[in-house]
């Protein structure tokens, strides 16, 4: 994003951001706090979040770097929309609301990614609403599976389920980690995923395929 820019531009970029460091579990942002800063993640990964009154969980995405949040606030001006915790031990950039529009003019390219993320964030979203209205809870954990392997194809090479728990699959669709257990068990009795420890190998063809005829 930034890798363009001349070093002046670069220098006046660095006195607008401050480097953070925050441990696995802490939560970096807060619901409904008013947000005051946006954050550039470059190293680690994040779980964004809402928890019910009654204490369950529906986690809406998880992030890796590189990538940003905590936008929304400083872009709409309503509060936080979700919680985010730090799944990882996590390195970022904070920026503060009143740098945005500096940094948006020193690096205009930032504008587009923001408004290519939101893009982005609503298409899964339409497709989740999809799921819920019109699709049981196998159907929505293929789905959950498929997008989390398709993403770490596209990024690493290999279409892989890791660092997430049957509950955190579960809390991405909507239903319980018994139900999360049970469905991933059938898929590799059916041989379209080889669960490997914690790493859930998924063979991306079989397993569209047996989304589309779903
Ligand atoms: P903000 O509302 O300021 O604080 C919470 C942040 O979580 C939000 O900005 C977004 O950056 C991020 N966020 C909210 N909803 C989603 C989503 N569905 N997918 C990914 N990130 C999200």
């Amino acid at each position: 994003m930034f890798s363009d820019l001349s070093i002046q531009d670069l220098e006046t970029f660095v006195d607008m951001v401050q480097f953070r460091r925050y441990p696995k579990g802490a939560f970096i942002v807060n619901q409904n706090e008013a947000g005051s800063a946006m954050y550039l993640l470059v190293v680690g990964r994040v779980k964004v979040s809402l928890a019910s009154p009654d204490g369950k969980e529906l986690a809406l995405n998880y992030l890796d770097a590189p990538g940003h949040f905590g936008e929304m606030s400083l872009v709409d001006a309503e509060p936080r929309s979700a919680d985010v915790i730090a799944v990882t031990d996590v390195e970022l950039f904070s920026l503060d609301a009143k740098d945005l529009s500096s940094a948006i003019q020193l690096q205009p390219r930032l504008a587009l990614s923001l408004i290519a993320t939101l893009s982005r964030r609503l298409r899964q979203t339409i497709t989740r609403l999809e799921d819920m209205a019109f699709h049981d809870a196998t159907h929505r954990i293929m789905r959950v599976v498929l997008n989390v392997a398709t993403a770490s194809y596209e990024s690493r090479g290999v279409p892989v389920v890791q660092g997430l728990t049957h509950y955190d699959i579960a809390t991405l669709a909507g239903t319980s980690r018994e139900t999360a257990s049970r469905i991933i068990s059938q898929l590799a009795r059916d041989g379209i995923v080889a669960t490997k420890g914690r790493r859930i190998v998924v063979d991306l063809i079989q397993l569209r395929e047996r989304l589309e005829m779903d």
